[in-house]
């Protein structure tokens, strides 16, 4: 098959992006597939159309990437590409605007206040779960831009570093939990969750350099939850999936507070990384496929 891998990009999670991109190209060559890997950026766009190729894979992450822009763009040019449609990665990649999403289906949520660039100033006067609290630029990923602030003055500093990021900044109760992630996968009406992944960051928080530093974290798959916590985190994956209407994959990340309390739901990617030391190649091992089954079926899966 030909296959056209974009990569790179120009988010601020390029660098992500870049080694997701060489994952999925090495996979695709091992195959057996011709593949292009496009460093991607819209003046490349007639290089990619002249290829002519089955398939788009996108390795790209954050915003131009995995936002549903290029998607449009896509669907446009009649490319067929692997995973999630427009709309359903727009709204994934806006965290206050999927956790409406999220509400509608019973899936607990962290209380939030959205902040705008132009009416910050006397809407953080909403701001009352005490701290820590997290500030995160409302359509970023791989934490950058967050601070978890423990006064008022980290907060304020926080707020401002999350604008450099994004015209929203949300405002969120920190929840004291560990971080659990289930990738999920499949055709429509028939999605599947994959054995949760536990996440044991080296630092404090499961930050950039836990994400992506060789040995900064471990992952435990299947998760060391009860069986009945890894049903619920399974089951409310696939209504997260559903309900923002994405396809063929997604990850959807979640923190399973200490107290015992319900899941808190976090996000979902519907680009998720392909790294080395990514969570959704972990997820899919444990159902015995291998990193270049994975890809494959992923492009079979949205090629249906
Ligand atoms: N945003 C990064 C790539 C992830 O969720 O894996
Ligand atoms: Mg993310």
């Amino acid at each position: 098959m030909k296959v056209a891998v974009l990569y790179g990009g120009v988010s601020a999670e390029r660098e992500v992006s870049l080694s997701t991109g060489k994952q999925i190209i090495a996979a695709l060559e091992q195959k057996g597939h011709e593949v292009t890997g496009i460093d991607f950026h819209p003046s490349r766009l007639n290089e990619l159309l002249d290829l002519e190729a089955d398939i788009v894979f996108l390795g790209l992450h954050g915003r131009f990437g995995e936002d549903g822009r290029l998607q449009g763009v896509l669907d446009m040019l009649e490319l067929p590409y692997v995973g999630s449609n427009a709309l359903a990665s727009g709204i994934a990649m806006d965290k206050a605007k999927s956790k409406m999403f999220f509400k509608e289906q019973n899936i607990r949520i962290a209380r939030e206040v959205v902040l705008e660039r132009k009416l910050y100033k006397e809407q953080q006067a909403e701001i009352s779960f005490g701290f820590p609290a997290v500030v995160k630029p409302n359509r970023e990923g791989s934490t950058i831009g967050l601070t978890i602030a423990h006064s008022q003055s980290e907060l304020l500093k926080g707020i401002s570093e999350a604008f450099k990021h994004d015209d929203t900044v949300m405002v969120e109760e920190f929840i004291a939990g560990t971080e659990v992630t289930v990738a999920v996968m499949g055709e429509k009406g028939n999605v599947q969750a994959l054995p949760v992944v536990e996440i044991v960051p080296k630092n404090k928080y499961y930050d950039y350099e836990s994400k992506y530093a060789e040995g900064g974290s471990i992952h435990y798959v299947p998760a060391r939850v009860s069986e009945e916590v890894t049903e619920l985190l399974q089951n409310q994956a696939v209504l997260a999936h559903e309900a923002l209407g994405c396809e063929v994959y997604s990850r959807v990340d979640f923190i399973v507070p200490h107290d015992g309390s319900a899941p808190v739901i976090l996000e979902v990617n519907t680009l998720p990384g392909m790294t080395p030391t990514s969570l959704f190649p972990d997820a899919a091992r444990e159902i015995g496929l291998d990193y270049p089954e994975m890809i494959e079926k992923l492009i079979n899966l949205s090629l249906k």
